[in-house]
């Protein structure tokens, strides 16, 4: 190309002068050897051949500027044999190339047309056909800007434009043949990002504009040299930059398929690529599947999204990306899914994107969290301090790490990790992160409420943040998204006089039962709902605000498997909880007698054992307090009119048993039968202490039995030792409640005694999380083999213990040094 640009330019400096002008008129013509040059001498136009062809064409390149490039090809795909080419209107007023034989091989062809036309070349590049005395850019017949070819000059609008028309950027077949090439450059209008297509097949994308450039393409950011617009609405979406018109700067699409930005430097006498996008591996289209990130430097350049793991692991170190990454902890939207920041990454594609550019920030995560196909969003302006919104509904594909550009991006994540990510913002990270259980365990028994922690740590975190980006204040929320009433309490305070007219001054007749911190009272108010009064004991060392900041976090705990807080009262000495009233009663009426056990068969079971393991899980892991229930039983399970269960009495160990000595915890807090070997032997517990009360609940719940007490004329053993050796030999059926055989389901029977049993472990370790469980009980994987349950029997307890201080001598000291 050089040879013959070089060519022009000496054309250009013979024939200027007959031809000096910008303008062709109706009855001018241009032939091969002739040029017109724009008024500011930046552009001529005229014949050439490119590269090594013999082939001439009609088109237009930087004037005065040698090894000038040629920006616009009027007959890419037909070049002309010879030199007869001429450039003239028909009668009709459009500019046609013309050659020997009179066909026009080329042709302005529009559907206006002017009634005095005239063609100029514009000192932008534009060669533009109008009415010759109106200059109104609108008013344009025809102009080359919206037909380009492989160079989108300064001024241009690639996209669509109010016309209609799409004007898009396409590659050369080669330096010798200005044909459209494979490769076209073009605006996603719907997604509002630039996007390369190979063949109409998407190769690589920008990412959506954001109000100052596009997350994946640093290429376009703003620079003293040139401004981008990016123009959208209903009708149109379009690209456009300016540049200071004292340089020459364009940007040219290679037959790569590469975006080139070219600036012409004076001191060399050439052109020089700035920069080129895409530019590296990490811009191919979705590289590393779904939830995968690209990150230039790494390698392999392919890893997961932070909280996400290989969806198939044996293709992933094979460098087969494409399956992507899935979620470690699956969403649960009816859950509380919430959302985590990720930062500095390039904008995913996805399924279906939707924007709304007057949307706040919040209005924009409160309409995805409100639709569980939301997979993420994020501000569509990132000026200021973030406006408007958009939402990805599908899985996240084509997503990029960079270090420093990019843009910032809430996911959707199970609540899980929304807590674990919380934690981790804390100043001992690593130590959280490690010994989780242990740590929160301590901070229980410090009777120092995590309540209060996670306040403080709120606030810690809120600050630590401040300044990585403006938009902080707001991104800090977001990961508190799970309770939409954070801060405020509507918990109404009833006076003693009241709860005492209510429960007949707390009379024997109206006493409910006798709970693990103080009687509990049915009672009514004149006219209103019947509710269940606890009168918490009075040895309760706590102060008030304590006991209000208690009472506060247990306000916030709501699932529709917990009984449900309705009020408080501190009055003199009296701290008092008002809870909803379960006409029902209790589970273990039911399970554990001969004739009320009827009325639960087979179906109502297993919905009470997985309503159970969804509220155990809220309380673990769900809701943001992590609470372990320590005392988890039948009679601690409520019932609602439609047999739907209820835990009751969470929260309560933690707040109001912080004070028992050790001996107290044993009989106050945990019940024999139910307590794991850690807890009983060690005082320690955590989350899998839970799991185990949940794992012989379940059984009891299956085999109508009580763990504790359970006889058996064959042999010693507790009913866990029972379901072991039942399992062990393949007759986990006769486990069954004689009762309930008829209504029994088989697989569902023999999956709950299953997951019972691993929960039942002795080792916490070995006892899967609520979040497992609730997936185990609901699913129909393969589940892993159970070992022999802690406290099998009565005998191996004290074994066992021995051992267990031995080895966990650590833990033990830890907590006991937290008192
Ligand atoms: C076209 O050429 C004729 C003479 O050849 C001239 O009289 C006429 O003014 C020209 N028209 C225009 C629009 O320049
Ligand atoms: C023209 O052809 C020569 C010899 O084949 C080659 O070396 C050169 O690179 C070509 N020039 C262009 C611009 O393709
Ligand atoms: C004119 O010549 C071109 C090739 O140079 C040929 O394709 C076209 O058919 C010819 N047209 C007429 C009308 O002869
Ligand atoms: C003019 O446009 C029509 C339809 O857009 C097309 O079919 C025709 O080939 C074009 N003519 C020329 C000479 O390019
Ligand atoms: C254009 O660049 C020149 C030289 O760098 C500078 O003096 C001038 O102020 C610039 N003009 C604009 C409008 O930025
Ligand atoms: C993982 O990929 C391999 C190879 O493509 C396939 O054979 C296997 O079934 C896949 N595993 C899963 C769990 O999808
Ligand atoms: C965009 O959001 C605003 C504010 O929430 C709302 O009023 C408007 O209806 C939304 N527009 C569309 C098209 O959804
Ligand atoms: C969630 O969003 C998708 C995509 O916009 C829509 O098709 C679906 O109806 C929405 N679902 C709900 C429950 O609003
Ligand atoms: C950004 O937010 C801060 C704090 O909320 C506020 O003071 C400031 O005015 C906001 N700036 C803009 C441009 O809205």
């Amino acid at each position: 190309m050089n040879n013959i640009t070089i060519l022009c330019f000496c054309f250009t400096s013979f024939f200027v002068t007959s031809l000096a002008a910008d303008t062709i008129s109706a009855n001018h013509t241009i032939g091969d050897g002739e040029t017109i040059v724009s008024s500011g001498e930046r552009f001529e136009l005229g014949f050439f051949s490119p590269g090594n062809s013999t082939g001439r064409y009609l088109g237009i390149w930087y004037n005065k500027i040698s090894k000038g490039k040629v920006v616009w090809v009027a007959n890419r795909a037909i070049p002309i044999t010879d030199k007869s080419g001429v450039l003239k209107f028909d009668e009709r007023g459009a500019l046609i190339l013309v050659i020997q034989n009179g066909s026009v091989i080329w042709s302005s062809n529009t559907s206006r047309h002017a009634q005095n036309p005239v063609a100029q070349l514009l000192d932008s590049g534009n060669l533009v056909v109008r009415n010759e005395n109106d200059r109104r850019t609108e008013n344009f017949v025809w102009q080359s800007f919206e037909h380009p070819g492989n160079t989108f000059l300064p001024g241009m609008k690639v996209g669509r434009l109010a016309s209609g028309l799409d004007v898009i950027i396409s590659s050369w077949k080669s330096n010798d043949d200005p044909s459209q090439g494979p490769y076209t450059f073009e605006i996603d209008g719907k997604g509002l990002e630039l996007v390369v297509r190979q063949n109409s097949v998407l190769k690589s994308r920008s990412g959506p504009w954001n109000g100052v450039g596009f997350s994946g393409l640093p290429l376009l950011k703003p620079d003293p040299l040139l401004s981008y617009a990016f123009v959208f609405n209903d009708k149109v979406a379009y690209l456009t930059y300016d540049i200071n018109s004292s340089i020459a700067l364009t940007l040219v699409f290679d037959q790569g398929g590469v975006l080139e930005r070219l600036a012409w430097i004076d001191r060399l006498n050439n052109w020089i690529v700035y920069s080129s996008a895409p530019g590296d591996n990490c811009d191919n289209y979705a590289l590393c599947g779904a939830y995968g990130r690209c990150t230039i430097g790494n390698s392999p350049a392919c890893g997961c999204l932070n909280r996400f793991v290989p969806k198939n692991q044996s293709e992933w170190v094979r460098a087969d990306w494409s399956s992507g990454c899935v979620r470690r902890t699956p969403l649960n939207c009816q859950n509380g899914d919430g959302f985590i920041k990720y930062y500095n990454i390039k904008l995913p594609d996805s399924k279906i994107r939707a924007m709304n550019k007057s949307m706040t920030t919040e209005e924009c995560r409160v309409k995805c969290l409100n639709n569980c196909s939301c997979m993420a969003y994020t501000n569509s302006d990132i000026r200021g301090n973030g406006s408007g919104c958009i939402l990805w509904f599908g899985d996240l594909v084509d997503i990029r790490q960079y270090t420093e550009d990019g843009q910032d991006l809430y996911i959707r994540m199970a609540s899980p990790e929304i807590v674990a990510h919380t934690l981790e913002g804390s100043p001992k990270k690593k130590k959280v992160g490690i010994i989780v259980s242990v740590v929160l365990s301590a901070f229980l028994l410090l009777g120092l409420g995590l309540c209060l922690f996670l306040q403080k740590k709120k606030k810690h975190s809120r600050h630590n943040t401040l300044g990585r980006t403006k938009n902080k204040e707001n991104n800090t929320k977001e990961q508190w998204s799970m309770t939409s009433q954070d801060e405020s309490l509507d918990l109404p305070h009833f006076d003693l006089t009241a709860i005492a007219n209510a429960t007949s001054n707390f009379s024997f007749n109206n006493l409910l039962g006798q709970g693990g911190f103080g009687p509990v009272y049915k009672g009514a108010f004149k006219g209103g709902q019947d509710i269940a009064v606890k009168r918490l004991s009075k040895e309760s060392r706590q102060g008030l605000d304590q006991f209000m900041n208690e009472v506060k976090c247990i306000a916030k705990l709501q699932h529709r498997n917990l009984v449900k807080l309705l009020g408080y009262c501190i009055e003199h000495e009296e701290k008092i909880l008002i809870y909803e009233y379960l006409p029902n009663k209790s589970l273990d009426i039911y399970i554990f007698d001969q004739i009320r056990s009827k009325l639960l068969d087979w179906p109502k079971r297993f919905h009470i054992i997985n309503g159970v393991s969804r509220g155990l899980l809220y309380l673990h892991h769900d809701s943001r307090l992590r609470i372990i229930h320590r005392d988890l039983k039948l009679s601690n399970i409520l019932l609602d009119n439609d047999m739907n269960p209820k835990i009751s009495d969470f929260g309560m160990a933690r707040s109001f048993g912080g004070n028992e000595t050790e001996a107290n915890t044993r009989r106050v807090v945990g019940t024999y039968g139910y307590m794991s070997p850690e807890y009983a032997i060690d005082g320690f517990f955590s989350i899998k202490s839970d799991v185990f009360s949940f794992g012989v609940l379940v059984l009891e719940t299956v085999s109508g039995k009580r763990n504790w007490g359970f006889t058996h004329p064959e042999h010693e053993l507790n009913l866990l030792g029972h379901v072991w050796k039942l399992y062990k030999e393949g007759r986990s059926l006769e486990l069954i409640d004689e009762l309930n055989v008829e209504s029994c389901y088989v697989p569902e029977v023999l999956r709950s005694i299953h997951v019972g049993l691993l929960c039942v472990q002795h080792s916490p370790e070995h006892r899967p999380s609520m979040s497992t469980v609730v997936l185990m009980l609901e699913g129909n994987g393969l589940l892993p083999q159970p070992n022999e349950p802690g406290f099998f029997t009565e005998r191996k307890v004290i074994e066992e213990n021995k051992k267990d201080l031995s080895s966990t001598n650590e833990v033990t000291i830890t907590v006991l040094d937290g008192r």
